[in-house]
């Protein structure tokens, strides 16, 4: 392993997945995978693979097909420092070339005082026989303290070096509360390199882990690789618990375009797949992202200043530090239209990031044919919204909406009548009022599926320009979960009429929960993590 280079973990599919309302199913984890690959990550941590079956089912799916072969990614699971999760994560990742077991366990005073109730010594015991445990399965074993950032360094020393001992090949220094400096962190790193011994005679990795609490995540993660860490833990726009976690896209991005202040220092990451990755997990995880988010934000590369715009026009250096196309803005919008075929919508969307099966692309072309008749050009942006809820599809929904009529206006109460079918197929109808036109969908939905559900959060946005533009509907909305207690759901929808996006994406949210709640899962939580 050439030691310039910086092992890119990425944990959206686990950390990121910890974001409220952003459920993944099956479909949509595999597809993120997948990208995940092409985009040139090395290490895919694509679960917690106890937290239920379905977590288990979708790690051991992405172990097989997408960590198949040697050129592809480590597939990683995270486990608490026990047995049956260790073996859990381990029966889940054992199909991949590169399988990884990430176990942790809190070395916080706070943290074993008032969460886990045990000594330090007892924390010691438990990190020794269950880092060996991992290791006796799996030769890629890595460790985390969680908390680590406020742990005593002197504790951390210690406990890392039982870790090594024990065989783990990879050690993370969580900064789990996101409290730390970028000058803390260095420190941290470098005190943790200079004296756990075992890290330099056994070729242990040193890794980092930062949340945003303080917006301090990515230049957290830059000055702990700049004291030594070879490996950086990340997600797709920064998604994850609270704030987030560091945002893949900005470390990529500034060891690309600050080389010479890092150097020797490069990932194996291809920038042109930052926007399409960072698309796809937005539109999936139904979290929009930022306008003016760094590198991926609509607003990232666009200049409104008249002295900008003129300065640019001379020299796009004068204002412009990466160029938009190398991190994958402005690539061809080719557009199709009603004479396309099945083979170049395949094609194009193949281009697009979206490698579908025959049975899937069948069910996008006839959404193609049909959106063909009301729209004259179709171009990229609207092809990524047909596929919106495509991969909810491929899942058996609880309910599936047949028809929406809506009256609404000025002087008259909105009423909102829908028809509903069930997973045996049997239609119902209703009709409701509300205080809108989208609050009597939501109170009819509720009404015919018995499920008192509120709308929590409502985004709307046109996906492209002109009277015909598809609308693409977020929903975030709250409900009871398995246990009773209330839960954030989300679902999005797109379609030429807001109306009808906003009653399928209301449902979507309320099929996530529903299939939540009979998984036996709602948040991780559930069991006792971070
Ligand atoms: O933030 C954290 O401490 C974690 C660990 C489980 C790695 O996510
Ligand atoms: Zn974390």
């Amino acid at each position: 392993m050439d030691s310039n280079r910086v092992i890119m973990f990425d944990t959206t599919l686990r950390d990121g997945e910890q974001s409220p309302g952003a459920t993944l199913n099956l479909a949509e984890k595999l597809e993120i995978a997948r990208q995940l690959a092409r985009l040139g990550v090395d290490v895919i941590e694509a679960g917690f693979a106890i937290a239920s079956p379905g977590d288990f089912d979708a790690v051991s799916r992405i172990a097989q097909e997408v960590g198949a072969t040697d050129a592809g990614p480590t597939i990683a699971s995270l486990a608490r420092c026990n047995k049956k999760d260790i073996d859990a994560a381990w029966g889940a990742v054992q199909w991949s070339k590169k399988p990884r077991i990430h176990t942790f366990l809190a070395t916080s005073d706070i943290h074993l005082q008032y969460k886990l109730k045990i000594s330090r010594n007892d924390c010691v015991e438990q990190i020794g026989e269950f880092v060996s445990y991992a290791r006796s399965l799996c030769g890629d074993v890595e460790f985390s303290p969680e908390d680590a950032g406020r742990s005593d360094p002197e504790f951390l020393y210690q406990v890392l070096n039982v870790a090594v001992q024990a065989g783990a090949t990879t050690l993370n220094i969580p900064d789990t509360v996101g409290y730390v400096t970028p000058t803390e962190y260095y420190d941290l790193i470098a005190g943790i390199l200079k004296n756990v011994p075992g890290i330099h005679e056994k070729g242990v990795i040193i890794s980092t882990h930062c949340h945003n609490d303080l917006g301090l995540a990515t230049a957290n993660t830059l000055a702990g690789v700049r004291a030594g860490a070879r490996q950086v833990e990340v997600t797709i726009n920064g998604i994850g618990e609270r704030a987030g976690n560091t945002a893949l896209e900005e470390v990529v991005m500034a060891l690309n375009t600050r080389k010479t202040f890092y150097d020797p220092i490069y990932t194996s990451v291809d920038t042109t797949q930052l926007v399409r990755t960072s698309k796809m997990v937005s539109s999936m995880t139904s979290m929009p992202v930022q306008p003016n988010k760094a590198i991926v934000g609509v607003n990232a590369f666009a200049h409104e200043a008249g002295i900008h715009q003129d300065g640019m026009l001379k020299n796009p250096l004068t204002y412009e530090i990466m160029r938009p196309e190398s991190v994958g803005w402005n690539n061809t919008n080719l557009v199709l239209g009603k004479h396309s075929g099945r083979a170049a919508l395949g094609d194009r969307l193949r281009q697009l990031g979206y490698d579908l099966n025959r049975q899937e692309l069948d069910k996008v072309f006839d959404k193609f044919k049909a959106l063909c008749d009301k729209k004259k050009v179709v171009s990229d942006p609207d092809l990524e919204a047909l596929l919106t809820d495509q991969f909810e599809m491929l899942e058996t929904d609880a309910w599936k909406l047949a028809e929406c009529h809506v009256t609404s206006g000025t002087n008259n109460t909105p009423v909102a009548s829908v028809t509903l079918v069930d997973e045996q197929g049997e239609a119902r109808k209703d009709a409701a009022l509300g205080n809108g036109p989208i609050n009597a969908i939501c109170n009819c939905i509720n009404r015919l599926t018995g499920v008192d559900a509120k709308l929590v959060e409502f985004h709307v946005h046109a996906v492209t320009e002109g009277i015909d533009a598809i609308a693409n509907v977020t929903m975030r909305i709250e409900m009871l979960n398995s246990e009773g207690k209330s839960a954030v759901f989300s679902g999005r929808s797109a379609d030429t009429d807001t109306l009808v996006a906003s009653g399928k994406a209301y449902l979507a949210a309320m099929n996530n929960g529903l299939r939540r709640a009979n998984a036996g899962r709602t948040r991780l939580e559930r069991v006792g993590t971070v």
